[in-house]
């Protein structure tokens, strides 16, 4: 792509009750790149050129969630399976406005090959989008989540590690592992490397200790197999954690006390997590 239709095109959108500013080009239809705010129905995310279109829109819009099955709810938060073949027109403009808060990723018009997971939090009026995954229905690479992204107004609160507990969460019950897929932007990274250390750091912290302050051996495929993280990654955070040590000719894992009280006051501000029992899936063969 050259740089000219790479630079950002569209102002403001208005989504919900929320105004968002783009950061980023999205292949919006030009007519709409001239207006000062685009609306888009933030059930079926459809994008229209004035708060009139949108109104007539709402008065025939049928949806208060996103299509597909509810296949997640605890509380107020729910998850909507949407399968991209079946639901193509809401994949397509869910890209479109993913787009505008992706910078290097490709857009995909063809999303027949994906399924998404959007996370809402219900109120009395309806099921809001708070945030999604991409994922590749099969990926020869282990990869499970595609594209991930926590809509601006819900950043920086805890929903970006709860989208990355619930796409480990798919994958245990795939009984497989996965792996976010490459590149990451800078902010994916930061929660991927946030999650990954808090994950094993909870395992690693549950064995309990013998008199001597000793925890018993485990194994990086079995931190692997309890966490469904690939073992590419639980690696590479047990070394950023540098938590690997060479002692009297054998690897440890020696975590200080410092280590552990940082993740215990990071654990008592995740308050809200991925609960297992309230997961109503199969994966599809
Ligand atoms: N600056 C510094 N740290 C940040 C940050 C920011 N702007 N945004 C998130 N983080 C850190 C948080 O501090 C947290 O780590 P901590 O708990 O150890 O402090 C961790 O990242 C996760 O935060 P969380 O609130 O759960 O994430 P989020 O809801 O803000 O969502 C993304 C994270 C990546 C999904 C979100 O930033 C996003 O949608 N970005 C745009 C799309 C994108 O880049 N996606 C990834 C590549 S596909
Ligand atoms: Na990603």
């Amino acid at each position: 792509d050259d740089i000219v239709t790479r630079m950002k095109n569209i102002e403001l959108i208005e989504l919900g009750r929320w105004r968002i500013k783009p950061w980023y080009f999205s292949p919006y239809p030009q007519e709409l790149t001239s207006a000062p705010l685009v609306f888009i129905c933030e059930y079926c995310l459809k994008y229209l050129k004035s708060s009139k279109c949108l109104q007539r829109h709402l008065a025939k819009c049928q949806l208060c969630h996103p299509p597909g099955n509810e296949i997640y709810r605890k509380s107020n938060i729910s998850f909507f399976e949407i399968d991209g073949r079946k639901n193509k027109a809401y994949a397509q403009h869910l890209c479109l406005l993913a787009k505008l808060f992706l910078d290097h990723k490709t857009l995909y018009y063809d999303t027949d090959p994906f399924l998404f997971y959007v996370m809402c939090e219900s109120d009395s009026r309806g099921y809001h989008m708070v945030g999604f995954f991409s994922k590749e229905k099969e990926s020869t690479e282990d990869y499970n989540v595609a594209c991930i992204l926590t809509l601006p107004p819900y950043q920086k609160k805890g929903f970006g590690k709860m989208l990355i507990e619930f796409s480990y969460q798919l994958s245990r019950v795939e009984g497989k592992t996965g792996s976010p897929e490459k590149p990451l932007s800078d902010l994916g990274l930061l929660s991927y490397r946030s999650y990954w250390s808090q994950t094993i750091l909870e395992i690693l912290l549950k064995m309990k200790p013998n008199e001597a302050g000793e925890r018993p051996c485990i194994t990086i495929n079995e931190i692997s197999e309890m966490t469904s993280i690939k073992k590419e990654d639980v690696i590479s955070t047990l070394q950023h954690l540098n938590l690997i040590n060479y002692y009297k000719g054998q690897y440890i894992i020696t975590i200080s006390r410092e280590q552990i009280q940082t993740h215990n006051r990071a654990m008592e501000r995740r308050t809200v997590r991925i609960d297992p029992k309230c997961l109503h899936w199969q994966p599809k063969d």
